[in-house]
């Protein structure tokens, strides 16, 4: 494996074995396997969770960890991507962590630079990271993937997270379904996936309700409703009671409080959100493990 650009580039198998080696790293391993090696993160769109769980799990790897900030470089000064990628890789990067606002720009860096390139969010199209740590998360909440329901709620058009669930999830055994406004939900459905409008309807049938945030950046401009929004499709309280007891919130953040969640939602124990958090590193250790260099 060299580089992950996409969960749909993943067999079932090596989501397996990056799921089991992230679970050994949850659980204590330690490994120096990118030791003098030179990891840079490149991140053309603003990132808390991703950026910093890509450095800090590359740091316990023993990697040098380059951060770029378009920013505050040379992108102010016109620098294309291309360029920039090729700049990184002058400098002896060994991997490139990649976030963009274009689909393929991970795909692309990886050809410009003919390194391991690893996709921290590209455009609506893939997050592959992301849902392999929720997939994480799952898989230590409910013991197995195996026929567990997850409904995905929100703005599903402009979500990469969205996407990258619908490929590796599936391929797990779980049952995905969307739910969403008219207007946030995808124009085809490849995946062939329940898709509805109303979110009370299947709170009671599944064991995962995933929120999403509208994302005004990526194309949810128009959609300025917010309080209409969260009467429809906000995680409440009242929400909550209707799902089964051992069901679960999960979020990919940032959460937007009193928008897709309450405050009572976003902060009790049924909420995974920090969980799937904490889960970022080991899973992107494994993923750095695997897919960095000389592999
Ligand atoms: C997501 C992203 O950037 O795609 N966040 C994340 O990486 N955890 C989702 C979002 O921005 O809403």
């Amino acid at each position: 494996m060299s580089g992950l650009i996409s969960t749909r580039d993943l067999s079932p198998e090596q989501i397996n074995t990056l799921l089991d080696r992230a679970q050994e790293f949850a659980d204590g391993a330690t490994s120096q396997r990118l030791h003098g090696k030179v990891v840079t993160t490149a991140f053309f769109e603003p990132s808390t969770r991703t950026r910093l769980s890509f450095e800090l799990a590359a740091a316990k790897l023993g990697a040098e960890v380059l951060t770029f900030d378009p920013r505050t470089s040379s992108t102010t000064k016109g620098e294309s991507f291309r360029d920039t990628v090729l700049t990184l890789t002058a400098m002896g990067a060994d991997v490139l962590v990649i976030r963009h606002e274009l689909a393929d720009a991970a795909r692309w860096a990886a050809t410009w630079s003919g390194l391991p390139v690893v996709n921290a969010g590209t455009g609506r199209a893939d997050h592959p990271t992301q849902a392999l740590a929720d997939a994480l998360t799952l898989r230590q909440r409910f013991d197995g993937l195996d026929g567990l329901r997850v409904v995905i709620v929100g703005d599903i058009a402009n979500s990469r997270v969205a996407r990258s669930h619908l490929a590796a999830l599936p391929a797990l055994g779980v049952e995905v379904s969307l739910v969403g406004p008219p207007e946030l939900m995808p124009a085809a459905n490849p995946w062939q996936v329940d898709m509805g409008h109303d979110l009370e309807e299947v709170l009671g049938d599944v064991d995962v309700v995933y929120l999403l945030r509208i994302q005004k950046e990526r194309g949810a401009s128009g959609f300025g409703d917010a309080a209409g929004y969260s009467a429809r499709y906000g995680m409440t309280r009242e929400r909550l009671s209707m799902m089964k007891p051992n069901a679960v919130v999960m979020h990919p953040g940032p959460i937007n409080r009193g928008v897709e969640i309450d405050d009572f939602v976003a902060d009790c124990d049924r909420a995974l959100i920090l969980t799937q958090v904490g889960n970022g590193v080991p899973m992107r250790m494994a993923v750095l493990e695997a897919a960095g260099p000389g592999r």
